[in-house]
């Protein structure tokens, strides 16, 4: 069988975009050369980028993402996303790629932009009868007051943008006199806002993928973390602990699988996602904080520590994931 022409898109326009380097490193030196011709491309904000080497850059083909050699033209069977952020977690990139009809390994587009949305996530889920934090959303072009906001809402609670990621412009705020800075400080970050009550308890995160068309939960992640909370510092840094497989109980642990499972269906998930979860304390059940729909696979990410744990290789599991993209037609 022909090998498969696959573009590892990599990049992106945001802050995440020197994670993503990180995670296309990972994918790339564990993609199986026996069954996959692998085109390393970085989106870019100066341009659209085939990357043959560490010297050289040959641009995309924008009209159809196809890259002209001296001696071919390349056009992929698939693309392997690997963007953390805009635009190829938000929705945007897969939009332009089922206009032209090209597979990829992520969720598709409107989902994408949905689980980018973290209020809307919490929504979407809640009706699958999985536990959220009760929140409020926050518009800059509609302020709000501190007051009106704790009227909704018990102390402590969480204030974070609501497309970020990585933690930034995020305050856990305990005394009401703190909210005011706090919703300053994350409007820097977005034009929308999401103010949560602050779950006490246990966290954890778990990867979920399909393949041949069975929704797998993987093995669960605790984070441990010396900080307020996961925070940047925590995230990469270093300033946490991350075990696999956590040490939980069976009813724990199949109440996280199971709503894992459910979040990934209701939403209509492709591909590999990570959904982070706090076991409440005071009941005892999972509460899901976002779903991350690209997340990172650089060599101490948290998925292929799960891919491992789970008894996987790496070169398996990407392969796994192609496979199921170029079965799905957008
Ligand atoms: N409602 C909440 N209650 C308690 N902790 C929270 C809450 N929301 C977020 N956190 C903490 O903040 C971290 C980052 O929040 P999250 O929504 O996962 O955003 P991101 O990972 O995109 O920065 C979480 O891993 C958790 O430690
Ligand atoms: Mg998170």
């Amino acid at each position: 069988m022909a090998r498969k022409k696959i573009a590892l898109v990599t990049g992106g326009y945001s802050g995440e975009a020197a994670i993503s380097y990180k995670s296309a490193i990972t994918v790339a030196n564990n993609l199986d050369i026996s069954q996959f011709d692998v085109y390393k491309i970085d989106i870019a904000k100066d341009g659209w980028w085939y990357l043959p080497d560490e010297q050289s850059r040959i641009a995309v083909n924008k009209a159809d993402f196809s890259i002209t050699l001296s001696d071919e033209s390349v056009h992929f069977d698939a693309i392997l996303m690997c963007i953390h952020g805009t635009p190829g977690e938000d929705g945007k990139l897969q939009g332009y790629f089922d206009l032209l009809g090209l597979p990829y390994t992520s969720c598709d587009a409107a989902t994408s932009a949905l689980t980018f949305n973290k209020r809307y996530t919490v929504a979407v889920a809640a009706f699958s009868g999985v536990k959220v934090a009760k929140s409020v959303h926050v518009f800059k072009h509609s302020p709000i007051s501190p007051e009106a906001v704790l009227e909704q809402l018990q102390l402590p609670v969480f204030v974070k943008p609501n497309n970020g990621g990585s933690s930034i412009g995020m305050s856990k705020v305990t005394e009401a006199s703190e909210l005011q800075a706090a919703l300053d400080k994350a409007f820097l970050e977005d034009n929308q806002l999401l103010v949560e009550e602050f779950i006490a308890g246990r966290e954890f995160t778990i990867g979920v993928f399909k393949s041949k068309g069975v929704i797998t939960a993987m093995p669960i992640t605790e984070i441990i973390t010396e900080e307020a909370f996961f925070n940047y510092e925590a995230k990469y840094q270093g300033k946490s602990q991350e075990i696999t497989p956590a040490q939980l109980d069976d009813a724990t642990r199949l109440a996280i699988e199971n709503a894992a499972k459910k979040v990934y269906e209701v939403l209509n998930c492709r591909g590999v996602v990570r959904i982070d979860f706090i076991v409440n304390s005071s009941n005892g059940l999972p509460y899901m904080l976002e779903v991350n729909t690209v997340p990172g696979q650089s060599a101490a990410s948290i998925i292929p520590q799960q891919v491992k744990a789970m008894g996987w290789n790496l070169p398996d599991f990407y392969a796994a994931l192609i496979e199921e993209a170029l079965t799905t037609i957008a």
